[in-house]
């Protein structure tokens, strides 16, 4: 039987008691808020002004030679999952929805998943196209993944109905499958009233830190090689920047600390400290000139929440892939998030979503993977450039009427498209006119590989 039929199969086979249970205890929680609700308090995170201090320990930063892996990566998967999929009002359930911590708490005794399997998700990733994952090991309702001492009143995936450590698996899988692996954790908890008073409430505050100072050494000296350390919600009372709330966190020293047992480790900026590489959160189109420092788009394949919500709707391929394209051509990364089910099932159409970007990738991946951006700026919605060795690639996102004209300088050997098919071109001043092919505008994108001669 294939992998998606047994799991089809399996879940069909769940006992029905245990859905009920956990739908009559979803009703409960769930005081009727529209899922505009839901998006209004997750938008409002996702337009926070993020980002660390750039100022705040530099030497912190990682060499160019060791930031090569993930440049090279360019495509990861997010994987959001933790109590809120029971519920499936998006991750930000318990706070959006005013869900007392008592209240919240009894969802882990509902948490078992019987069908997680984080080989098949490791095996879809690669399936993917993807080069690296990252999991929530704790997202901000404060319930951890894994096997930790430090969650205060353990509140962790040991003391739930799983009754298990699951990023130890998880961890196992991807290294299995080749990818690198990479570890989301959110400093900031609901459940501490400091969080939202810390000035106010310091004994609180204290216990709160030390749970996140406690939690993250865990989480960097018990898993062997993490390869990202993917902070979350540096800030305090959700409001300000991520650096606003350094002074709390003590983001230096902590960063510290975690490169003290993973020296390599990628970190991104949310901490309060700048980290190596910046983000972009949410779906929008990306614009504007190549920019300087490594960064990485990053959004969810569910269009309505980051965490599992019933319905099984999808962004679809073309979309996702046109955000590859024009992350890649401006130096960035993208990492798309899946959100699997209470179970541990990744949404169907979320499985299609990302087949069909692999399938893609396996056509284009070589003017995608291990690539840089330019040597030509991008022009919004139009076109932009990767390069490689001698190669040039020209990611066409909409053929202008009379062909594309290209400032291109240098001698040029040949063009052709990703099939090897030669595609006719002429000199023109400051550059070259490239022919639009008989169909133009069809796919979401054409590459073309332009090689340059030999001096
Ligand atoms: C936002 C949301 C959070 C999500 C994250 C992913 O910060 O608050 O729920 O995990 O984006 O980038």
């Amino acid at each position: 039987m294939s992998r998606e039929r047994s799991v089809t199969a399996r879940r069909a086979a769940a006992p029905l008691v245990r859905w009920l249970g956990v739908a009559a205890l979803a009703l409960l929680l769930a005081p009727m808020v529209s899922s505009a609700q839901i998006l209004t308090d997750e938008q409002r995170s996702a337009n926070k002004v993020s980002g660390g201090d750039p100022a705040l320990a530099p030497d912190l930063l990682l060499p160019d030679k060791d930031m090569a892996w993930w440049r090279d990566a360019k495509f990861g998967i997010f994987i959001h999952w933790g109590l809120y999929a029971i519920p499936g009002r998006g991750e930000w359930h318990m706070f959006a929805d005013h869900v007392p911590a008592e209240e919240y708490a009894k969802l882990a005794a509902l948490f078992r998943p019987r069908h997680y399997d984080p080989d098949q998700w490791a095996a879809l990733a690669g399936d993917a196209g993807a080069r690296y994952m990252v999991m929530t090991a704790r997202h901000h309702d404060g319930f951890s993944l894994f096997d930790s001492p430090s969650s205060y009143g353990h509140f962790d995936s040991m003391h739930s109905a799983a009754g298990r450590d699951l990023i130890a698996p998880f961890v196992t899988a991807v290294r299995r499958k080749g990818l690198r692996v990479g570890l989301y954790y959110s400093p900031l908890d609901w459940r501490f009233p400091a969080y939202f008073r810390p000035k106010e409430l310091p004994d609180n505050a204290r216990l709160l830190k030390q749970q996140t100072w406690g939690q993250v050494e865990e989480l960097m000296r018990n898993y062997g090689k993490i390869d990202i350390l993917w902070w979350d919600g540096g800030w305090l009372a959700h409001q300000g920047t991520d650096a606003d709330a350094a002074w709390f966190w003590e983001s230096d020293r902590l960063n510290r600390m975690v490169r003290s047992y993973q020296p390599k480790i990628v970190i991104n900026p949310r901490s309060g400290w700048q980290g190596d590489f910046d983000i972009a959160e949410g779906p929008a189109p990306i614009t504007g000139p190549i920019r300087a420092r490594p960064w990485e788009k990053t959004f969810s394949l569910n269009p309505a929440a980051w965490g599992f919500t019933p319905g099984d709707n999808a962004m679809s391929a073309d979309d996702v892939i046109v955000l590859i394209v024009n992350a890649v051509v401006r130096n960035g990364n993208v990492l798309a998030n899946m959100s699997p089910d209470p179970d541990g099932v990744i949404p169907p159409k979320q499985v299609a979503t990302l087949r069909a970007v692999g399938a893609w990738l396996r056509q284009n991946g070589r003017a995608v993977y291990g690539t840089r951006p330019g040597p030509l700026q991008p022009v919004d919605g139009v076109y932009g450039t990767t390069q490689k060795g001698r190669s040039v690639f020209v990611h066409v996102l909409r053929w202008p009427e009379g062909g594309l004209s290209l400032p291109l300088e240098g001698r040029i050997a040949s063009i052709r498209d990703m099939s090897g098919a030669r595609v006719s071109w002429q000199p023109q001043p400051g550059g070259i006119r490239i022919s639009a092919p008989a169909h133009p505008n069809q796919a979401p994108v054409t590459i073309l590989e332009i090689r340059r001669a030999g001096s």
